[in-house]
């Protein structure tokens, strides 16, 4: 039997403010038809003041492991993907940790919305590793406060993101379910096609998120579809046998888009940007929370996810449920 790296349970939190499009077109020169045309979005949710991107992970990570039937001491390691941390630092993951109750191990990954699946390949291989002391179960969270980080007077940029967190419990076993393919790429040389215009050794301010669009769009066709076609040829299975497509949640038209050159019937493409807009590296986790608790999710099913975000990163990863 192989050692693998298998998902049981998921958890999802947003925040209750819900921002319509229309509520957009009240404060910015935008309207519904715009943003659904270009993006497929209609809603999206918005932290209270209050409210910070460790109080939306660790919420998260409670309905997880709820659905887990775990508490935080039954935890070995927590990751949290996020872009958007509490403070610079410490990690927002050992504020989760403590939290939790648990006494995990706990740290960060930055690789903006592909964040989650970098996660998910750290936590992984670590589960994997001899060297280590053994890791039977981990937490990967992706969650963000991209309000915090948007000019709200660029309206190429505000109406396509929102707040969210979302959670995914793995636990090492011996069979056939699990983590069966992952890859991660990254390219430097598009580090200003997607970034925030501040930092603590730059600006020392946090900043606001600028794009280029029309160069993402380009880009996210190509690299998914790139991506999820090798995972694909790693594991050696066909298009045909995904039982749902679940991509990084940016922009319904990138969606659809992608499913159509992997040949992947768009039944089987998993949508939930319409009500969450982008949440950055919580949109994978929050779709797959979503789709558990609908129970559209069966034991054997074959998930193939796929995301990219700033700097370009980029990748795919093939789950058995
Ligand atoms: N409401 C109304 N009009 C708008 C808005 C808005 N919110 N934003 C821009 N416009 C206008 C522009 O000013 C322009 O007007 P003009 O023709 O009079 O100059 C017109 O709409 C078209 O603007 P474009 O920028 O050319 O719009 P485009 O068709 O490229 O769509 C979009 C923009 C939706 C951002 C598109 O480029 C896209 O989908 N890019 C992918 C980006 C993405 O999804 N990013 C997510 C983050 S990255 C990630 O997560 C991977």
């Amino acid at each position: 039997m192989t050692v693998t790296t298998r998902m049981v349970a998921c958890g999802s939190y947003v925040p209750k403010r819900i921002m319509t499009n229309d509520d957009l077109s009240a404060i910015m020169d935008t309207n519904d038809q715009w943003i659904r045309d270009r993006s497929g979005i209609r809603q999206r949710h918005i932290a209270a003041d209050d409210e910070y991107t460790s109080d939306m992970a660790y919420h998260a990570a409670m309905q997880a492991l709820q659905r887990a039937q775990l508490t935080g001491s039954d935890i070995d390691a927590i990751i949290v993907a996020t872009s958007t941390p509490d403070n610079t630092f410490p990690a927002t993951a050992t504020k989760v940790q403590h939290r939790l109750g648990s006494s995990a191990f706990a740290f960060d990954v930055q690789a903006v919305c592909s964040g989650f699946l970098y996660g998910l390949a750290v936590a992984d291989s670590m589960m994997k590793n001899p060297a280590m002391p053994p890791i039977e179960r981990a937490l990967v969270i992706g969650a963000e406060s991209y309000s915090r980080i948007l000019n709200w007077s660029d309206r190429s940029t505000a109406v396509l993101f929102g707040d969210g967190a979302g959670a995914a419990v793995l636990e090492k076993t011996n069979g056939d379910a699990g983590i069966e393919r992952i890859r991660l790429y990254s390219d430097g040389g598009d580090y200003d096609a997607l970034y925030v215009d501040g930092g603590p050794s730059t600006t020392g301010q946090a900043g606001h998120l600028c794009m280029n669009g029309k160069e993402i769009y380009r880009k996210a066709v190509t690299y998914l579809t790139q991506s999820s076609q090798q995972v694909l040829r790693d594991a050696s299975r066909d298009a045909d046998e995904v039982t749902w497509l679940i991509p990084h949640q940016a922009n319904k038209r990138i969606m659809d888009k992608v499913a159509d050159q992997l040949s992947i019937d768009r039944q089987k493409l998993v949508v939930t940007v319409d009500r969450h807009a982008n949440t950055s590296s919580a949109s994978i986790p929050l779709a797959l929370a979503l789709w558990q608790e609908e129970g559209r999710l069966h034991k054997g099913d074959l998930l193939l996810l796929n995301a990219i975000g700033g700097g370009l990163t980029w990748g795919a990863a093939l789950v058995r449920w």
